[in-house]
């Protein structure tokens, strides 16, 4: 990788203010680049990939080694990635049961969640969001049709790598379907619809800014924006997508369990203020996938922890009230990561 910095403190400046970040993932989706790709260190903006080029394989994954999850590229160029980017995911959308499977759910796993990294940054747009909805809608039903391939589409976005913001939605989502349509209790449609519930659940975390997700500590405010964001959710999707009431109410209150081991609800509540439903299976099962994968992936600032030292946590917290489904968990837990 060729290096130069812009060292200028008032290029810098200039630049600043002309430059917004991407994902490196989706340099994938660039043509001929207008304009150089940069990344930020040590406070300067560095030049990594040229003008007049098309990003390499080689340039992408070196960047993902060196550990940068964002470089910074012009508008011009933003607007042309984003763009293509939308049209991949419309285009392997609408073709997902044409040809090969395991390559049609890997690649639409993938152009998904870039995706969904451009909605966390542009929440108030309809088109984008109703593009997430569509598209997870259609994987959803593919995933069900698909059944034997669902831990390969799990484990192949796990080396993706990407930021949990943008990973753990849809991981946590995947093992949710999969165990929904293990046990037997639930019809494809009800499935589907608790599929795009837990997908969507965190979109609120738009409204909290990038720098803070990898901070070990955080102060009272930023701590009460994290609390909020399920309400953040909420609020956001709240007659703009096609879930019932009964859905956003298990985005709303998707952090409920963490809340109960807390103590900041108490074990007997069931309803919320409103008189709305807290605690059911299903906003059980969406809460519990979210923790599992939370716990068992890695942060910035810890270490990932054991399936069984999460299963240990989440004992605690569903065993009493869903015995029967506590133990079909574990049972489908080893069966999904058996290999
Ligand atoms: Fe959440």
């Amino acid at each position: 990788m060729s290096l130069s910095a812009i060292s200028s403190y008032s290029d810098h400046h200039k630049l600043a203010l002309k430059l917004k970040p991407i994902l490196v993932g989706e340099l994938y989706l660039a043509r001929k680049l207008q304009h150089p790709v940069y990344i930020h260190k040590d406070g300067l903006f560095v030049t990594v990939i040229n003008e007049g080029s098309i990003p390499s394989k080689e340039q992408i994954t070196s960047l993902i080694k060196s550990s940068h999850r964002e470089v910074y590229v012009y508008s011009e160029d933003l607007n042309e990635i984003k763009g293509n980017l939308e049209n991949a995911l419309i285009k392997i959308t609408r073709s997902l049961s044409v040809g090969d499977p395991l390559e049609n759910g890997t690649k639409d796993l993938k152009l998904l969640s870039l995706n969904l990294s451009g909605l966390y940054q542009n929440p108030h747009s309809d088109e984008l969001l109703m593009l997430q909805f569509q598209s997870s809608q259609n994987l959803s039903k593919f995933l069900i049709e698909n059944r034997k391939h669902q831990p390969y589409f799990f484990q192949n976005l796990m080396r993706e790598n990407f930021h949990f913001t943008v990973s753990q939605p849809m991981l946590s989502s995947i093992l949710l379907l999969s165990f929904l349509q293990a046990i037997h209790l639930f019809h494809d449609k009800e499935i589907e619809n608790l599929f795009l519930t837990s997908y969507l659940k965190d979109i609120g975390i738009s409204m909290i800014p990038d720098l803070k997700y990898d901070l070990k500590s955080l102060n009272p405010r930023d701590k009460e924006l994290f609390a909020n964001h399920a309400d953040f959710s909420f609020d956001l999707l709240e007659g703009r997508i096609p879930l019932s009431k009964n859905y956003l109410n298990i985005i709303r209150h998707h952090h409920f369990l963490n809340d109960r081991m807390k103590g900041l609800v108490s074990k007997e509540r069931k309803t919320d203020h409103d008189g709305d439903m807290i605690m059911g299976l299903e906003s059980t099962l969406v809460a519990v996938f979210d923790i599992l994968v939370a716990m068992t992936n890695e942060r910035p600032y810890r270490k990932g922890q054991s399936l069984f030292q999460s299963l240990e946590v989440i004992k605690k917290m569903m065993a009493d009230d869903y015995p029967q489904e506590f133990k079909a968990l574990v049972v489908f837990l080893k069966q999904f990561f058996k290999n």
